[in-house]
């Protein structure tokens, strides 16, 4: 999940096991360095807009408002109504719909496979979805303009956008098929057990559904981390497990600070040893969860494989045995590896893909043993997959496993070098879907028996 907010609610949840190389208590922000919307790119959809109720659950004159919903479009591939081609939807997490649209390859890719019409609907409250005329600072005032972020309106949101566009499109028959990654993953899944008459079935990514309610241990996220790193080496794990007590024995002497700030290249800011330690700690965190097999610009430029590239660097013997060159290295693949900034700006509060009200959410909801046509996909080395279905739960709810794989790394555009387990994922889904669409014209076209 590719936000700092996130890390820092998770943070509150998730008390520190021993043996983590995470032991920082929460996380400043990200310095995620720019948002990567390649202009190139932007031929891949068209932007749309839908007035959308605010409130759809109650009936006071307060929640007759509306506001502006995005969503993005590409009709190239559609097969059209009068084949009952399929839509695929792609329900939007806390940013940027822009940002989640370019990252999900694998709809792009698939939707010549089946004809499908693709549409991605930004969240409300981000991106340009945002309620009280589009005025953030309105918006995001007080809890009671906030109460109107739930996920449970997004979800109601999506309901009623997909109806009405299949009602424009007089595609009353076209199957629909949600996805979603992550927080959108959840939505996904949720959306499927929630609005069965609306979506025929979810692929839902890296989504930690099981993170909630108790049902995951709450050491999983960082015990992940900690086991991405000492898979690469122990000596690895040992560096960074001791680097937590050797930059708070440092900042504790006179002169400590400046010290820290040489050795990290940090512009002239605001530093401390727990500012220092979250700095360290967000780049160890989003790099396990962004441990793809090929080189990736999702939150920052990385290389492939980023946690083995950290590893390499802190046991590079050319560093002998200091601690904070070996750090400093590492912390150079995740926040320095395009080679452009001149020194780290740690207190840089911007939130560039436009993530912040996530903690607002109280998302409470358990499993449903109900439901079916759920793909739940996770990799092992993504500290989500803790909280994620790692294994099937009926014939039509099923886990699709991958120990190499990263925070949804099989919505991601494919690329020549993707490793052959990657491949598999993506096929088995390919197949499942194209399952789903054959149950749902053969069930059509019993009942237009009737
Ligand atoms: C919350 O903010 C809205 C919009 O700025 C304002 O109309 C409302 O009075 C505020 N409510 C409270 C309880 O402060
Ligand atoms: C459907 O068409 C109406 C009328 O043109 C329009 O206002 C509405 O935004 C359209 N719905 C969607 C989802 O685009
Ligand atoms: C979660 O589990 C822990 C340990 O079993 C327990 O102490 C705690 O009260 C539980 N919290 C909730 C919200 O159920
Ligand atoms: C490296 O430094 C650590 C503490 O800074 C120390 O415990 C360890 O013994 C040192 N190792 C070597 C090989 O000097």
């Amino acid at each position: 999940m590719a936000i700092w907010v996130v890390v820092v609610w998770f943070a509150a949840l998730t008390q520190l096991s021993s043996s983590s190389i995470i032991t920082s208590p929460g996380f400043p922000s990200p310095a995620i360095k720019s948002v990567h919307h390649s202009k190139s790119k932007g031929k891949l959809y068209e932007e749309k807009f839908y007035t959308q109720i605010l409130d759809h659950f109650n009936y006071n004159p307060a929640s007759y408002h509306t506001f502006q919903q995005r969503y993005l479009i590409n009709q190239k591939h559609w097969g059209g109504p009068a084949n009952n081609s399929p839509i695929f939807v792609y329900t939007g997490n806390e940013g940027d719909i822009e940002w989640f649209a370019q990252n999900t390859g694998f709809m792009f890719e698939t939707a010549p496979l089946f004809n499908a019409l693709l549409v991605f609907i930004e969240h409300r409250f981000y991106g340009k979805s945002i309620p009280f005329g589009g005025k953030k600072t309105v918006a995001y005032s007080n809890s009671s303009t906030l109460g109107w972020l739930s996920s449970t309106q997004a979800l109601a949101d999506y309901a009623t956008l997909v109806l009405d566009l299949k009602h424009n499109l007089s595609a009353p028959d076209s199957p629909v098929i949600v996805f979603g990654g992550s927080y959108g993953g959840m939505l996904a899944a949720w959306f499927r057990l929630k609005y069965p008459h609306v979506a025929i079935g979810a692929l839902a990514s890296s989504a930690p559904i099981l993170n909630f309610d108790n049902i995951t241990s709450p050491f999983s996220f960082n015990d992940i981390i900690t086991k991405d790193f000492r898979s690469e080496s122990e000596n690895c794990y040992k560096v960074i497990r001791r680097s937590w007590q050797e930059i708070d024995d440092t900042a504790a002497k006179p002169g400590g600070l400046e010290i820290l700030r040489k050795a990290f290249r940090i512009c002239k800011n605001y530093i401390s040893a727990g500012y220092l330690q979250g700095w360290l700690g967000t780049a160890f965190t989003y790099t396990a969860m962004t441990d793809y097999p090929t080189p990736t610009n999702f939150l920052n430029p990385l290389p492939a494989y980023p946690v083995k590239q950290m590893c390499k660097a802190i046991d590079d013997p050319k560093t002998g045995n200091n601690t904070f060159k070996k750090l400093y290295a590492a912390a150079n693949i995740y926040y320095y590896y395009s080679g452009d900034a001149t020194c780290f700006d740690l207190a840089d509060d911007s939130d560039p893909h436009g993530l912040g009200g996530w903690t607002w959410q109280h998302i409470h909801r358990v499993l449903k043993r109900f439901g079916s046509n759920i793909i739940f996909f996770n990799g092992l080395r993504d500290p989500w997959s803790g909280g994620g279905v790692l294994k099937d739960i009926s014939k039509t709810l099923v886990a699709i496993v991958a120990k190499k794989g990263a925070h949804h790394v099989d919505l991601r555009f494919s690329t020549n070098e993707d490793p052959k387990w990657l491949k598999e994922v993506r096929k088995r889904e390919v197949h499942i879907i194209s399952k789903w669409l054959s149950q749902y014209y053969h069930d059509l076209a019993d009942s237009s028996n009737y």
